[in-house]
Order: structure tokens, then C-alpha cells, then sequence
């Protein structure tokens, strides 16, 4: 059966010419010129694609496109854009929006078709049942969450650079979780486009594994996220259950899973939290902070959480003038087990460039402080044996083990 594509453009030749080529390579046509028209269109007839052109009079593409993604029997379609502009401003703009592709116009004809081609097979892909009962699949993963009752303690900092950590140390994809729903940073810490949210998940009836893997950000450095949804009010979208349901196909697929955690204890966190194997619980060596951590440490109690699940890092995130580690264990009666250096401009300049520095300066003296707690928080089968075939930061860690004894 051919594919059904629906191309929106307002410009007549543009229409004409992008259908022609299309209906020529066996594709079936609708044709919108406008905003508008293609939601009307949507909701009489499902094409397996959009083409969607941005400059357009009224509603623009970006509004169409956030409009098509905002329901959910369109939701799922495969949208290209078209657009004059080739700016990297106009693309961030169209990945916001939620465009799965975006084509540069002018255009060769064998572009079209070959972009079209592989929307349509990644598609395909995600409409698969899932292979498997995830139970039946693989042990479970790792999973380690990243958490402070206080904003700004470095939570995301080292989510990401304890991802990144456990990614080079093992040679072995790592799940990267923003739990953050409404304005979480962890895909900007890794400079990735917002192709795909949690909110892609959340509007789905049935999650299964394909749908979660196909909504991961992939990371060059083998660490694949699952971003903050884009708008606010897309957070509630994510219900306890559903993130309880990704959360434990993630844990099915990956050997290691890292949450970075919203400063809250909401139903939701609770949820992530009770089924990490470990908490970094992490404290600014300032009053504010440390009584955050000493509250959350009660809470943990309350939970009945097992002590030994419970990790304490001091990180200073300013230079100067700080609480001494004594006070601080006094204080929340638990022992720091970890104190992570100031380095002001080595994590300004890795946000900037979305570069942490596990991953931009593996070989610098803040990475092998990742590259360690990622070695303590490893699986003990992991620990335990040296790997056949060591990573380079496996070969980091040993040297410095063997140099501290
Ligand atoms: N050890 C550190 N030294 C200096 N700055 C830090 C350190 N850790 C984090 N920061 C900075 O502190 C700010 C808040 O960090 P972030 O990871 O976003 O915190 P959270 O997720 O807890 O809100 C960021 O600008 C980050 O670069
Ligand atoms: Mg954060």
C-alpha cells in the first residue's frame, strides 16, 4: 500500500512541484496550503507524513507543527520542514516545535525523497510491538539517582558527568533521565535538541520499549537522554505511573541508569527514588544546604530506605568561606563520603558549550573525579573483574587506585 503524504505549503508552485515529486516515486498526495487547512485535513484523513512548510501566512509552521504534536491522534506523525532558512536558529526553532526533519529549500529531488524514506522506516520502527515482557529481557540496570531538596546544589552537573563516567568507564550505552519536568537542562548540559521528550511518551495510550528507546536523545559519547518536555504545562502529562512504567523498561534495557532529580519529593520522585540503588544526596557546604540535606536524610529514614543506598557529597560550587566537612557531619550526624572541588570556570565554560568536562577533557582532574565515583557506583560484578577488554578510563581508574595504595 503507498504512503500517504501531506504536504502544507501556501506557495502554489512550490505545491505543485513537491507533489509531482512525490506522486512519482508512488507516494499518495494531500495537499494543504496552509496551517489550517492541514489541521482540518488531519482530522478526516491520516497521512503517514507531513511536509510542512515554515513561512506561511496566519498560523506558521512552528504553530502548526506544535498544534499537530499537542494531539494526540497526530501526535506520532512524522513531520519534515521545509524551510527557506538555513540558520541554526530557524532549525533549534523547528526541533522545538517537534519536527522530526528539516529540509533547506531550494531542494534536490533525491533529498526529498531520501529524508521522506527515512522518516517513514523510523516510524515503522517505533510502531513495533515491543520483542518482550521487559522482565524477561536482561537483569536490571544500575540505577542511581542524583538528588538535593536545594536548587543550584549541582545536581545536573553531576548527573551528567557521573552519566558520562559510567558510559567511558564500561564501553556500555547509559540512560540518562531528567526528572526535572518543567524546565529541566540535562539534553542543554549535553548540547542535544529537544527532538523528543518526555512529553513524546506521555501522550502515548500504550508504552512499550520501542516507544521509550525511539524517544531517547542519542549522546556521541554513548550516554542516551530522556529530555524535559518542552512546555511547562506538558509536565503533567507525566503521571506517577507512566514514569514508573519508563523508568522500568529503561532499567530493562541499560546496565546503568542515572536520574537527574527535581528538587521536590512529589509523587513522582518518589517513584524514581524508591526505585534507585543508590542516592547521591548532595550539599553546598552553606547552612541552607546542609539543613536541605539533613531533611532529606530524615525523609529517606521515614521512607526506610536502607542507609548503605545513601551517598553524601559536599560539592562547592563557590570558592571561599564554606562550612568545614566536621560541622557539616556533626550537624546531619552522617558521614561525607565525598567532596567534590570548586571549579567555577570548568563548569561555566561546560555549559556554554554543552560540553561536560567527563566528556570534553577526559583526561583532566574533574573527570577523574567522575570517572571514580563512577567506578565506587558500579554494579559489584563490575567492580570485581578487571573487563577483557579495559576502556581507557578503566585503565585511568586502575592507575590511580594502584597510586593510592
Ligand atoms: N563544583 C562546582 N564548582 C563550581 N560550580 C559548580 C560546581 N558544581 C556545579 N556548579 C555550578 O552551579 C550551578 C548549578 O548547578 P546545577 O548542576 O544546575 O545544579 P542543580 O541541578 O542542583 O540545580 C551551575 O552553574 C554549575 O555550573
Ligand atoms: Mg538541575
Amino acid at each position: 500500500m503507498s504512503k500517504r503524504i501531506l504536504v502544507v505549503d501556501d506557495d502554489d508552485m512550490m505545491r505543485k512541484m513537491t507533489s509531482t515529486i512525490l506522486a512519482r516515486h508512488e507516494f499518495e498526495v494531500l495537499t494543504a496550503s496552509n496551517g489550517r487547512e492541514a489541521l482540518a485535513s488531519l482530522s478526516t484523513n491520516k497521512p503517514d507524513l507531513i511536509l510542512l512548510d515554515v513561512m506561511m501566512p496566519e498560523m506558521d509552521g512552528y504553530e502548526t507543527c506544535k498544534q499537530i504534536r499537542a494531539n494526540p491522534p497526530t501526535a506520532a506523525i512524522p513531520i519534515l520542514m521545509l524551510t527557506a532558512l538555513a540558520s541554526i536558529e530557524q532549525k533549534v526553532k523547528g526541533f522545538e516545535a517537534g519536527a522530526d526533519d528539516y529540509l533547506a529549500k531550494p531542494f534536490e529531488s533525491e533529498e526529498l525523497v531520501a529524508r521522506v524514506n527515512v522518516l517513514l522506516r523510523r516510524s515503522e520502527i517505533k510502531s513495533l510491538p515491543s520483542p518482550a515482557a521487559p522482565s524477561e529481557r536482561r537483569e536490571m540496570a544500575r540505577t542511581i539517582a542524583v538528588f538535593s531538596l536545594r536548587g543550584g546544589a549541582g545536581v545536573t552537573t553531576t548527573a551528567v558527568n557521573l552519566a558520562g563516567g559510567l558510559a567511558a568507564l564500561w564501553g556500555q550505552p547509559v540512560a540518562l533521565v531528567d526528572m526535572v519536568m518543567i524546565a529541566g537542562q540535562t539534553a542543554l548540559f549535553l548540547n542535544q535538541s529537544l527532538r523528543n521528550t518526555w512529553a513524546d511518551l506521555a501522550q502515548l495510550n500504550q508504552i512499550d520499549t520501542d516507544a521509550v528507546l525511539s524517544a531517547l536523545l542519542r549522546h556521541d559519547a554513548n550516554v542516551f537522554t530522556l529530555a524535559s518536555p518542552r512546555r511547562p504545562e506538558q509536565s503533567e502529562l507525566v503521571t506517577p505511573e507512566k514514569t514508573a512504567k519508563v523508568l522500568d523498561i529503561l532499567r530493562s534495557q541499560f546496565q546503568y541508569v542515572v536520574l537527574d532529580m527535581p528538587h521536590d519529593l512529589s509523587e513522582r520522585s518518589l517513584q524514581a527514588l524508591d526505585r534507585a540503588d543508590a542516592i547521591l544526596l548532595i550539599a553546598q557546604p552553606e547552612i541552607a544546604s546542609v539543613r536541605a540535606a539533613s531533611m532529606a536524610l530524615e525523609i529517606f529514614e521515614a521512607l526506610e530506605y536502607n542507609e548503605k543506598k545513601i551517598h553524601l557529597i559536599v560539592n562547592w560550587t563557590f570558592p571561599r568561606m564554606g562550612l568545614a566537612q566536621a560541622d557539616i557531619e556533626k550537624f546531619i550526624n552522617s558521614k561525607v563520603d565525598l567532596v567534590l572541588p570548586c571549579a567555577e570556570d570548568d563548569f561555566v565554560q561546560a555549559l556554554n558549550y554543552g560540553k561536560p568536562p567527563v566528556i570534553n577533557a577526559p583526561e583532566g582532574p574533574l573527570s577523574a573525579v567522575f570517572e571514580d565515583m563512577a567506578l565506587v557506583l558500579s554494579k559489584e560484578e563490575h567492580r570485581k573483574t578487571r573487563p577483557q577488554n579495559p576502556t581507557p578510563a578503566w585503565l585511568r581508574v586502575a592507575e590511580r587506585m594502584r597510586k593510592k595504595k
